[in-house]
């Protein structure tokens, strides 16, 4: 009685086995980033989200990176390998042994098309729901060249022609395939065990599945996408289209979620950027990988921040940089040309100008004066600078690694400090003044003298 609400289970077939030659460059395709992430994780992460338990990722041999950063996203996924490039639906049969496992729907991905949206996948999951055997996302693209043309007939989806294969009067056909697919499971190996290579290319293709799914009397249906989601990617052009794409989903993603981007176009984000209430990010800022931000806070112009962490209230830039392992507490001053990397920042710290602190801590409420330095590198290793709960740095201090300055001590400015200062004292290093009065005049008295004579 009733409908059957134990979730259909499901498996997702990545197809990463490209070479990508046409990006000109040495690392793997699918490993380039945007948005700070792999554009392999960005299909991961699609997957998992439309609901995939069980990912296999196909990938050409000799490609260890590939299979590092699957391990990594995915841990569960199975890695197959393509021996040859032989096709897409050979690539999908790299997979066999996942597919004979069984699942109640299977999809299959492409590794270079990053901004595939769950939701896009729920619809071809949800079109196999219908009854169909095999469903494709379907697409308009403002120019259809390369693209395989679905060929319809009264909305019934019959077959996919790869475009080298299509009649002059096919390529007319302005509805493509963006080359996502999914499958019923308890069909998808006998379907692919019958595609052959009988095509200009020489090629097994998986988009003959429509054609022999509806010879064994089975469904096809087309699920229409926006161009977006099925943007593959082939160049760095491509690459830098994606990028913006993805850009402008995540800058009104995160005004949605009510942070206030005062120039969105401007600001750069990464996809894992988290946002607590009432943050402001002024024009100009960029967020690497591994940011997230509380509430309360103010960013101000032309900063840069990576792997940092910044605590409710606390305020940064114009133009700082937090480096990765930078955390900021509640209440936090950064300011212009303050640069903060692998260091503790603790409640109320202030550093508002010009200053670099790294491998550190700054105790609560301490004040860093501008020009201070924490020189941690002494050639050959990062060494620790704690600096204690209220402390005043003075302008220009060098605080040299190793080294402690305790709690609400008071270092003059221009002081190198080389070993540790106790809590509570005063720390001066300075050479003696020299104070000649009347030198200067007397300087440009014989200056006047020698230009008079000439
Ligand atoms: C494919 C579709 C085409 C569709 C287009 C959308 C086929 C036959 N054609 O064409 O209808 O319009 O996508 O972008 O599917 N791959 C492997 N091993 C292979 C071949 C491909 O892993 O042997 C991977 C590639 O790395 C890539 C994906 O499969 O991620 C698609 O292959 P690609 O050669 O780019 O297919 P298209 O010719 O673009
Ligand atoms: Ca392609």
């Amino acid at each position: 009685m009733g409908a059957d609400k134990t979730p259909k289970s499901c498996l997702a077939i990545v197809l990463a086995a490209g070479e990508g030659t046409r990006m000109r460059s040495d690392m793997p395709k699918v490993l380039h980033t945007i948005g700070g992430r792999t554009l392999l994780a960005h299909v991961l992460q699609a997957v998992v989200e439309a609901g995939s338990n069980r990912i296999a990722v196909v990938v050409a041999p000799r490609q260890d990176t590939v299979a590092e950063i699957v391990r990594r996203v995915a841990p569960n996924a199975e890695i197959f390998v393509q021996k040859e490039r032989r096709g897409t639906a050979d690539a999908v049969r790299a997979a066999t042994e996942a597919l004979k496992r069984g699942a109640d729907d299977v999809l299959v991905v492409f590794g270079d098309t990053p901004l595939i949206r769950p939701a896009v996948l729920g619809q071809l999951r949800a079109a196999l729901a219908l009854g169909a055997a095999v469903a494709v996302l379907g697409f308009r693209p403002a120019d259809p060249t390369g693209y395989g043309r679905l060929l319809t007939n009264e909305g019934e989806l019959l077959a996919i022609r790869e475009e080298r294969d299509a009649t002059p009067v096919e390529r007319k056909i302005a509805l493509c395939s963006g080359g996502l697919m999914a499958f019923e499971g308890k069909r998808a190996l006998a379907i692919l065990e019958l595609i052959g290579n009988a095509n200009s290319k020489g090629e097994y293709y998986l988009t003959d599945a429509v054609a022999i799914a509806r010879d064994m009397g089975l469904k096809a249906i087309a699920v229409d996408a926006e161009e977006d989601d099925v943007r593959g990617i082939n160049t760095k052009a491509q690459l830098a289209d994606a990028e913006a794409v993805l850009q402008r989903r995540l800058r009104a993603a995160a005004m949605e979620a009510g942070v206030t981007l005062v120039a969105p176009d401007t600001v750069f984000l990464s996809s894992d950027t988290r946002f607590g209430k009432n943050v402001t990010v002024e024009a100009y800022v960029v967020f690497g990988p591994g940011v997230t931000v509380d509430d309360d806070v103010s960013i101000r112009a032309f900063s840069h921040i990576e792997g940092a962490h910044i605590g409710k209230g606390s305020r940064v830039g114009p133009y700082a940089r937090l480096r990765p392992g930078a955390d900021l507490g509640a209440e936090v001053h950064i300011g212009n040309f303050v640069e903060v990397k692998a260091s503790r920042m603790e409640d109320g710290a202030k550093a508002n100008h010009l200053a670099y602190i790294g491998d550190a801590r700054v105790g609560e409420g301490a004040n860093i004066g501008a020009g201070t330095i924490t020189c941690n590198y002494d050639g050959s290793s990062k060494q620790h600078t704690d600096i204690g709960k209220g402390a005043f740095i003075g302008s220009n201090s060098a605080l040299v690694a190793p080294v402690k300055i305790g709690d609400g001590a008071y270092i003059g400015s221009g002081s190198v400090i080389t070993r540790d200062i106790p809590e509570g004292s005063l720390a001066l290093e300075r050479a003696p003044l020299t104070v000649k009065e009347g030198w200067a005049n007397r300087l440009r008295g014989l200056k006047t003298l020698g230009k008079t004579k000439s």
